[in-house]
């Protein structure tokens, strides 16, 4: 089904926004270098659902975040800058996620979903 292209040069650093794919919603997020930083100190065996930073991200463009912002508890959208690991919070039954969008604590049992894309150039990126 249809891919679609997004520009980023609107989103600035500590922005983000929620663009529509699939009719998923899908969070795009201009991370901050503090927040590279605090996802890639986390040692794997602190998480419920390991996957390194660089693992969720495409080298080279590791500022941008790009998951389904869909909780993977039961789907609520989770609130972004929130939670106790600053990344997100989901307030239906307390999920926090952080500054990778990977589970830190509450129900929801795996990381939030990265789809699939790629950078079309440093600017436009095409997700599916
Ligand atoms: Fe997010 Fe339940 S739907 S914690």
């Amino acid at each position: 089904l249809a891919s679609i292209e997004f520009d980023l040069s609107s989103v600035g650093v500590g922005e983000s926004v929620t663009i529509k794919w699939r009719g998923f919603p899908v969070f795009v997020r201009h991370r901050t270098p503090e927040e590279i930083e605090e996802a890639r100190a986390v040692p794997l065996d602190a998480l419920k659902d390991p996957e390194t930073d660089a693992q969720r991200v495409k080298e080279g463009h590791e500022e941008w975040l790009i998951m389904i912002a869909n909780c993977t508890h039961l789907g609520c959208v989770p609130v972004g800058e929130a939670g106790e690991y600053d990344g997100w919070f989901c307030p239906c039954h307390g999920s926090h996620y952080d500054t990778a969008g990977r589970i830190r604590k509450g129900p929801a049992p795996k990381n939030l979903v990265v789809p699939e894309y790629q950078f079309l150039s440093d600017t436009v990126v095409q997700i599916g």
